[in-house]
């Protein structure tokens, strides 16, 4: 019977070093980058079969002419993608699996504006949770304490609204005022329904405002470390994307370019870091927006969970003209729901109204009815109430077994837990290898990372998750920080 080329093993590594592996001195990216990158495409394209043994750092590095951390981080990045596998004192093999991964995991098409860099693709948290992995990669609420009574509900009052044959690009009206009512008791600054879009998320309403605003020879300023996905929609809507600098507290308003259109800021609780923003900043903020013509798009993407701290009113309560607010229920409710809105000036609201209407992009009304009903009945008010003291229940957890304090953690599903820059990598491959999956500041930065450590996510994961992943993490960073 012939052996699946997937299930080839050698044991006797091969030499790599042929034009795939040809690393390029010149290029802006990081070897570590273009190495892994190489390593992925070769493996997802079978040059590297499964069970494969790769070179050890040190002779590859050797092969390559290139330092041996740069193999070893590239190597590591792979393990935590569950690329690789290491058998101990045997060296680093191409992980087993049934079949290549599905598309993605290959180098961006090359048609892609080179700022619409997206970072590596990681395994999908529902592969990780079949594998029973910990996964504390953040972004993800929990999902499985719904009301299920309330939730079917919702559906039967959805299921009753007849299908239309002209969606409102402003979405279904009573959602747009029992949304602008949620903002005001939340958010603290006065929002009618005239001032609601009803979007599918943060993703597509930071779209729309770039298309609506941006274009060829325009320039967008994202936060370093920040939201990458920010940086690839405002890129693949022809803006240059410019890196704008932050520290502990947000994004610093003193390093802030001029000429820029927009800026896209986390001011609630910075991603990744996890500052907030606070006040004097807030003003130089909107003052450097007047004085430059610029819009601050402000993605409230976290803010109704909030820890110990007083809340601070939206930024868009403080000058409406020069602030957009892009909001979530990704957050509260579930990404998997697709609802979000933009709040901003009627102007300017007609203004991607019609943009919407040109790209033929809309919210579907159905998601929009069930959405209303869960507002209308408190459902979802109830919820988050629950859901205030689950997180701050598994936040507490986190911050009490870690060995390490976390920084960033009065708001939102995540914190940063600071590390030396040599342990970072080591950390993050061994918790990996231990089925805990974490990420850190790297993803979250486009340039090489200003500041060193970990993001964890405790918002989808179970306490007792949380218990093993911390002792994981406490062995892992004695051992390598
Ligand atoms: C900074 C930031 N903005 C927005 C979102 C949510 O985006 P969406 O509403 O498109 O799901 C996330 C999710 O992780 C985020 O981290």
């Amino acid at each position: 019977m012939a052996t699946s080329p997937w299930k080839r093993k050698t044991t006797v590594p091969r030499r790599l070093t042929e034009p795939a592996f040809h690393l390029d001195r010149d290029s802006p990216r990081p070897l570590t980058v273009q190495l892994s990158d190489a390593l992925r495409r070769a493996m997802s394209e079978g040059t590297l079969a499964p069970g494969e043994r790769l070179p050890s750092s040190r002779a590859f590095a050797t092969q390559l002419g290139v330092s041996r951390t740069v193999v070893t981080e590239a190597y590591q990045q792979l393990y935590a993608e569950g690329w690789l596998e290491g058998r101990h004192g045997s060296g680093t093999f191409v992980a087993e699996r049934e079949a290549p991964p599905a598309t993605g995991h290959t180098a961006p098409p090359p048609t892609r504006p080179p700022e619409a860099r997206t970072s590596t693709p990681r395994p999908s948290r529902r592969r990780v949770r079949d594998q029973g992995m910990v996964d504390l990669r953040p972004g993800a609420p929990w999902v499985r304490d719904h009301d299920r009574a309330a939730w079917r509900r919702a559906w039967r009052h959805a299921a009753e609204h007849p299908p239309d044959d002209d969606p409102d690009p402003f979405g279904l009206p009573r959602l747009r005022e029992l949304l602008a009512g949620h903002l005001r008791r939340t958010r603290g600054a006065r929002i009618g329904p005239d001032n609601v879009m009803v979007t599918r998320g943060t993703g597509n309403g930071l779209d729309l405002v770039g298309a609506a605003l941006l274009g060829a020879g325009t320039r967008a300023g994202v936060e370093e470390p920040g939201y990458q996905k920010a940086r690839s929609i405002l890129a693949a809507r022809g803006a240059r994307v410019v890196s704008c600098p932050v520290d502990q507290d947000g994004v610093l308003t003193e390093r802030l370019p001029r000429g820029l259109s927009l800026v896209h800021t986390t001011p609630a609780h910075q991603y990744p870091l996890g500052g907030r923003l606070p006040i004097p900043r807030r003003e130089r903020l909107l003052a450097w927006a007047r004085e430059n013509a610029a819009m601050v798009v402000e993605d409230d993407y976290d803010a109704e969970f909030r820890y110990d701290v007083s809340p601070l009113p939206a930024l868009y309560g403080l000058d409406p003209e020069r602030v957009i607010l892009l909001g979530t229920l990704s957050k509260t409710l579930s990404p998997d729901v697709g609802i979000g809105w933009i709040v901003a000036e009627p102007a300017l609201l007609e203004r991607l109204a019609d943009v919407r209407v040109d790209l033929s992009d809309r919210t579907s009304v159905p998601v929009q009815a069930a959405t209303a009903l869960l507002l209308e009945r408190g459902d979802l008010d109830r919820h988050l109430r629950r859901m205030r003291l689950e997180y701050a229940r598994r936040r507490r957890l986190l911050i009490e077994l870690l060995h390490t304090r976390p920084t960033g953690d009065t708001a939102g599903l995540h914190v940063m837990l600071p590390l030396p820059e040599h342990a970072v990598a080591p950390v993050v491959a061994e918790a990996s290898e231990r089925g805990v999956l974490v990420d850190d500041t790297t993803r979250a930065s486009h340039g090489a990372p200003s500041v060193h450590g970990l993001i964890l996510g405790y918002g989808s994961a179970h306490p007792t998750d949380l218990r093993r992943a911390c002792a994981v993490l406490n062995e892992a960073i004695a051992r390598h920080a």
